[in-house]
């Protein structure tokens, strides 16, 4: 069976709490059942992880393109959150891992404040998945295993 990582960034682990209005009432918790849900439909095996920590999340980036490179993983849902508006280093390791990155973004960045127009992270992507709400993970799995699978 194939593997996707789907990797959040800084607060999302506050998923439900904060700025409902903003991102919604769905958890980190829900968000990664749903997840696992959406991949399962395609056979597809989901893990999830979420870091506050740019390091951890380039660790996992590199990890993860090691595992492209041995066919344990099709690639990598990828929520970089603040992170994805200041790291150059994100993007590094993006095209260092050499590994297929969907960015998703729960709100409209673009409807959003200036500082959040602009992404490091979307030069790296192989797919970009924008406004949909949480429901956009589940557009990026898909988008994720049909880009990869052909
Ligand atoms: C976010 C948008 C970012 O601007 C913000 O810093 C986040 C979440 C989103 O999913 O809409 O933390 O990535």
């Amino acid at each position: 069976m194939s593997k996707i990582l789907v990797l959040n960034g800084p607060n999302l682990n506050l998923l439900g709490q904060r700025e409902p209005a903003v991102y919604g009432s769905t958890t980190l918790a829900d968000l990664e059942q749903l997840c696992r849900d959406a991949g399962a439909r395609l056979g597809v095996e989901v893990e999830c992880r979420q870091s506050n920590h740019e390091g951890v999340l380039i660790d996992a980036l590199h990890e993860a393109g090691r595992a492209v490179k041995a066919g344990t993983l099709l690639g990598v849902v990828f929520n970089p959150a603040a992170y994805s508006h200041s790291s150059v280093a994100l993007f590094d390791a993006i095209k260092g891992a050499e590994v297929p990155v969907i960015e998703v973004h729960i709100s409209n960045v673009h409807a959003r404040e200036a500082f959040r127009h602009h992404s490091y992270v979307s030069a790296a992507a192989a797919g970009i998945v924008v406004g949909f709400g949480v429901d956009g993970y589940r557009l990026a799995i898909e988008g994720l295993v049909r880009q990869r699978r052909g």
